[in-house]
């Protein structure tokens, strides 16, 4: 079967011929991939800064970003049969024995790093045209959501880290959902967004450039506001927002991060899911944010996706955001490529939010 593999060592990626995969045990399904999403990581993949082939392969096969339909099922197999379709986590536990996060499903928390990630970290991924996979990896998407169910993964991020937010929020005894400022307005920005929008605040996105007409018809749609970091300073951007209740940071630029650090609000929790570069040491006002997060009760927290019940709320919402905005949720996904084509796919619109290769219709 054909597959996208990148071969770090020859800094090569190209269509290969990879044996399809058979299941092994009566745990295990067999899916057709239908969707893979294309995001920064596989473009950090394919550029060789990122991902490790699995153990005694020359080759990764990318994509982690997955929708698929069942075509066979083992014996044990209950949750999904063929004709289902169905979305994949991607993280696997490590296999210490001593790592509790690991043993009880919890592979989002390891302790020792040594998990396995499907198309990112010793673990082959989805932009191929068949998968097997354990029955607990899997999730049961309706058929509604077809179109747009290949956004449930990066959807995760922001589940994860509105679940992280309430628990930390169980410190205060009342509801309190004003302002929320989103940083950053590629699709985990945009998708975060939306989730903050369901969940009753004021959604504010912060983003660089002022020249996002596609995303700034996107966000009028869904009631959010667009204030672009070139013409507004972050002290603009905090008078225009209002007290801040939540940061959603997904730019994983780490400057205009702790520059919008010091506007937070009383009883604030920060959330951060940008993975930056090693840009080198930046000047940052340490006895300001200090003071205010002590003064003012405020949570800074990083988040790494996500649980399994982080995909099925993903589903959930999504469910939500395609009654209230159709046509706004179909216009993140930019444009479909076949998988000869992923090397396109990989490339960025610069205006779009979702690239996707179309394995399979
Ligand atoms: N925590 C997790 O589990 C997890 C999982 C996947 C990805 N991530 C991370 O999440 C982050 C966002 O992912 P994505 O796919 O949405 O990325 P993306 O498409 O690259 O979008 C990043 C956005 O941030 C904006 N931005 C970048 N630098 C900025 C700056 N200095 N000031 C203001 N805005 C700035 C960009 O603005 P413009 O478009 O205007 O230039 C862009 O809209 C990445 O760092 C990624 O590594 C985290
Ligand atoms: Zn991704
Ligand atoms: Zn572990």
């Amino acid at each position: 079967m054909r597959a996208v593999a990148v071969y770090p060592a020859k800094r090569e990626v190209r269509v290969v011929d990879h044996p399809e995969p058979k299941i092994t045990s009566g745990t295990q399904a067999r899916m057709r991939v239908l969707d893979v999403g294309v995001c920064g990581t596989d473009r950090d993949i394919v550029s060789f800064e990122y991902g490790t082939p699995p153990e005694g392969s020359e080759y990764l096969i990318i994509g982690h970003e997955s929708l698929s339909e069942v075509v066979e099922a083992g014996p044990q197999v209950s949750k999904v049969k063929p004709g289902d379709l169905v979305v994949m986590t991607v993280r696997r536990p490590c296999p210490h024995p001593s790592c509790v996060a690991c043993r009880e499903g919890r592979q989002d928390f390891c302790y020792t790093g040594d998990f396995t990630e499907r198309g990112i970290k010793q673990n082959h991924g989805y932009m191929t045209e068949f998968v097997v996979e354990e029955e607990r990896y899997l999730h049961l998407v309706p058929r509604g959501l077809r179109d747009v169910a290949v956004l449930v993964e990066p959807l995760t991020i922001a589940e994860k880290s509105l679940e992280q937010l309430w628990a930390v929020q169980r410190r205060v005894p009342w509801e309190h959902r004003r302002c929320a400022v989103v940083l950053g307005a590629g699709p985990v920005g945009i998708l975060g967004a939306m989730a903050l929008k369901i969940e009753g605040f004021e959604v504010s996105v912060y983003s660089r450039s002022p020249n996002h007409e596609e995303k700034n018809s996107i966000l009028n749609a869904i009631g959010a506001q667009y204030i672009a970091a070139e013409t507004h300073s972050s002290e603009d951007m905090a008078k225009i927002a209002g007290s801040i209740d939540v940061v959603y940071e997904a730019t994983g630029a780490s400057s205009v991060a702790f520059d919008v650090l010091k506007h937070l609000g009383p009883n604030a929790v920060f959330v951060f899911t940008g993975v930056p570069g090693r840009g080198g040491p930046i000047p940052v006002d340490t006895d300001e944010i200090m003071r205010n997060m002590v003064l003012n009760n405020q949570v800074v927290l990083g988040s790494v996706n996500a649980p399994p019940h982080a995909f099925q709320s993903a589903i959930q919402h999504l469910g939500i955001f395609a009654q209230r905005w159709p046509e706004t949720l179909r216009s993140l996904i930019t444009a479909r490529f076949p998988l000869e084509r992923a090397l396109d796919a990989l490339q960025i619109h610069p205006d779009g939010v979702k690239n996707v290769v179309a394995v399979a219709s």
